[in-house]
């Protein structure tokens, strides 16, 4: 063949070698300006040109070595370019989203409630979910088959000598502190409880529970009722009332039960209060003499306050959740509904 028919073909080959890569580049350049490569070949090939076209095949193969090197020059600095385009960090795309969770919705009024005691000085304590009847019933006052036991619906894990049972309120968790502790004493415990209930939308077989007590010199029934009122007002808004109804549990005495001025009508009447304007929300008392003797707290130097509430009537309020069920039954459009605002 034609050393200028080669140069052609050549040409023709470098025009269509496929450079995409760092890789293809390198072989691009092996294969055209190597050592052993085409170029260097043909130009071995000029010593057999006749003298008198020498010149001019020296021109062609000179400009076919050029192009190859224009070639590699030129892919090479397009593929750099995409390789740092490629690299770079552009801050202002959009990140990938990462969905967050949900706080359930009684741990959330769980804190709440929590705090607002927190920042009038009571502390938090906890205890264990199965107690033995000391702490659950007598020494909260409730003497042996005394009908105010079946006020709570007991579930017994073990009858007899060693009788145990899930605790049925937090209270028993203030005869811990009550035994361990001198006064003053400021703490509330919250915990879960359980009754022996027919599970319905107004009832469960466990609830949650936040307890108060609060032990000193000369506390009043006007503290509680302050401390009461401080609590609705924050929880529900300032313009919350309480009022105070007479009631009786075997711990408290005088007791009470403590509604909470609607907030849904603002005590107009709607079907949630059932056009009384008012809504329960705890029980409350001075503590029995007979519950800080039992604790070995004299009750002629001493006098106390307790309440109790359940978690799940406070959210139920706040929330507007109607069916108690929905608590524990985790299905996520319901907990959705409780995900912060991002
Ligand atoms: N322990 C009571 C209950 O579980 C609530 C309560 C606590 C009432 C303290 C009065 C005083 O129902």
């Amino acid at each position: 063949m034609e050393i200028a028919d080669r140069i052609v073909e050549v040409k023709r080959e470098m025009d269509n070698f496929p450079i995409e890569n760092a890789s293809q580049l390198e072989a691009f350049r092996i294969h055209f300006l190597g050592s052993k490569g085409t170029v260097k070949g043909l130009f071995a090939l000029l010593k057999n040109v006749p003298v008198e076209q020498k010149r001019e095949v020296g021109q062609q193969l000179n400009a076919l070595r050029m192009e190859a090197q224009a070639i590699l020059d030129a892919r090479k600095s397009e593929l750099d370019e995409k390789t740092a385009e490629n690299n770079k960090l552009d801050v202002s795309r959009p990140g990938e989203y990462t969905p967050v969770g949900a706080r359930h919705p009684l741990s959330v009024v769980r804190s709440e409630i929590i705090e607002i005691f927190k920042r009038i000085g009571f502390s938090v304590s906890e205890g264990p979910e199965i107690e033995d009847d000391w702490h659950n019933f007598s020494a909260l006052n409730f003497p042996p088959e005394h009908p105010a036991r079946d006020m709570q619906d007991t579930f017994f894990v073990e009858k007899g000598e060693r009788e145990m049972a899930l605790r049925t309120h937090t209270s028993s968790v203030q005869v811990r502190v009550m035994e361990n502790e001198t006064p003053p004493i400021r703490t509330i415990s919250p915990g879960r409880v359980y009754r022996n209930e027919a599970i319905s939308a107004r009832a469960h077989c466990f609830f949650h529970q936040v307890e108060g007590l609060y032990i000193d010199k000369d506390v009043s029934f006007a503290d509680l009722k302050q401390t009461l009122l401080y609590f609705a007002q924050e929880i529900f808004g300032e313009q919350a009332q309480i009022r105070l109804r007479p009631s009786y549990f075997p711990f408290t005495e005088p007791s009470a039960e403590v509604d909470v001025s609607c907030s849904i009508c603002s005590g107009k009447g709607c079907n949630v209060c059932k056009y009384t304007g008012w809504l329960e929300i705890l029980g409350c008392g001075m503590v029995d003499p007979n519950v800080l003797e039992a604790s070995n707290i004299d009750s002629k130097t001493y006098s106390g306050f307790a309440f109790g509430m359940g978690i799940e009537r406070i959210a139920q309020l706040k929330y507007r959740v109607n069916d108690l069920r929905l608590y524990s039954e985790n299905d996520v459009r319901f907990l959705k509904q409780f995900t912060p605002e991002m």
